[in-house]
């Protein structure tokens, strides 16, 4: 914990991510498609049936996500940092934290979680109660106490909220380097891990900002249903505000469809929708429907230890060889 904390080199860097020390090597990706670059957005047609990438997208928004995609990965001695975020409520952020972070962590990889969300529910997933934590991220955010004190070890290890996270913002506001708080007090940890997830509120509030601007990617988890994608615009202009003023390196890693009910054509439409606009930003994997996901919570583990056999963790086993395959494909 009290390592000095290479900086990261400044223009070229190499571009694989570093493997994780001691697990077994993971399996090995598939080669990498070619990036289908997306044409301009065209001109609207009179009556569009259904959305079109104009609608969801800045004009610039492909541009800048392939460009971001060609520039060197995090260097030797930086955990992958990956942010959830979504500001629309009950898409299953946490549920993804939790799980792709449990994933990560049995194919050997050191994994932090950081809850970042006042309401406490990743916290309280790893059986914690926010209401009884003495020191959370509230300490590390206003009053720089140091990230490993507040650590907590569980399936995961996890930096804890507590309730008083939800005065954080406020108490941020004044203060001069407010948005890399979290950036900063990752530096000290930045040694000890492979991969840092970050469960963000349903805002794009100074948590969220503070989680943008510390993570080198994004996991956007979606509901399937047509107006969950409407916010996506939201999403990617305060991504695109991130990237301007405060962290160039941040991208897309993937936009994740949750909660999907295959039985319904209103959800199959809804994930072709996505694909249509998204194309290959949309992970492959999909996390269905399955009560697991609720029950888990309520004994304090994650799905993977609740039901390790299930279906249902096999979802997010899927979708960490995804992560783990795009990260090293190059
Ligand atoms: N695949 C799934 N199938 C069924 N239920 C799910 C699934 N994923 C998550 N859930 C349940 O949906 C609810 C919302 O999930 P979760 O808390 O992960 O969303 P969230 O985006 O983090 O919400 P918030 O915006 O409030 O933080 C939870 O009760 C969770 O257990
Ligand atoms: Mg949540």
């Amino acid at each position: 914990m009290e390592e000095a904390v290479p900086e990261r080199p400044a223009a070229e860097a190499p571009k694989a991510v570093e493997p994780p020390p001691a697990p077994e090597p993971t399996p090995p990706a598939p080669a990498p498609e070619p990036v289908a670059v997306k044409p301009a957005p065209e001109p609207e047609p009179e009556e569009p049936a259904r959305m079109k990438a104009a609608d969801l997208l800045a004009p610039n928004r492909l541009n800048v996500m392939h460009e971001e995609a060609a520039e060197p990965e995090a260097s030797v001695g930086h955990p992958e940092i990956i942010a959830f975020a979504n500001q629309k409520g009950g898409v299953a952020k946490t549920t993804t934290t939790l799980n792709l972070a449990v994933a990560f962590a049995e194919s050997g990889y050191r994994v932090l979680c950081i809850d970042l969300d006042p309401q406490g529910n990743l916290t309280m997933s790893q059986g914690i109660d926010p209401d009884k934590v003495e020191k959370s991220l509230y300490d590390v955010l206003v009053n720089d106490m140091p990230i490993s004190e507040i650590i907590v070890k569980r399936e995961i290890d996890i930096a804890v909220a507590s309730i008083d996270l939800a005065g954080a913002e406020i108490a941020m506001s004044t203060k001069i380097g407010r948005e890399r708080s979290l950036e900063k007090a990752l530096k000290e940890v930045a040694g000890d891990y492979d991969f840092v997830c970050i469960d963000t509120p349903p805002s794009l509030g100074l948590l969220t900002i503070n989680a943008l601007t510390a993570a080198n990617k994004v996991i956007v988890p979606v509901q399937c249903e047509y107006l969950s994608m409407r916010g996506l615009v939201q999403l990617q202009n305060t991504l695109k505000m991130i990237q301007e003023n405060l962290n160039p390196d941040v991208v897309i890693e993937g936009i994740l469809p949750t909660m999907l009910d295959t039985r319904t054509v209103h959800a199959k439409e809804a994930v072709e929708i996505l694909e249509e606009n998204f194309g290959d930003l949309v992970f492959r994997s999909r996390i269905k429907k399955a009560i697991k996901f609720a029950e888990a919570p309520v004994k304090g583990a994650s799905v993977l230890k609740y039901d390790s056999g299930s279906s249902a963790a096999n979802y997010y086993r899927e979708l960490a060889k995804e992560v783990l395959a795009n990260g090293t494909a190059e």
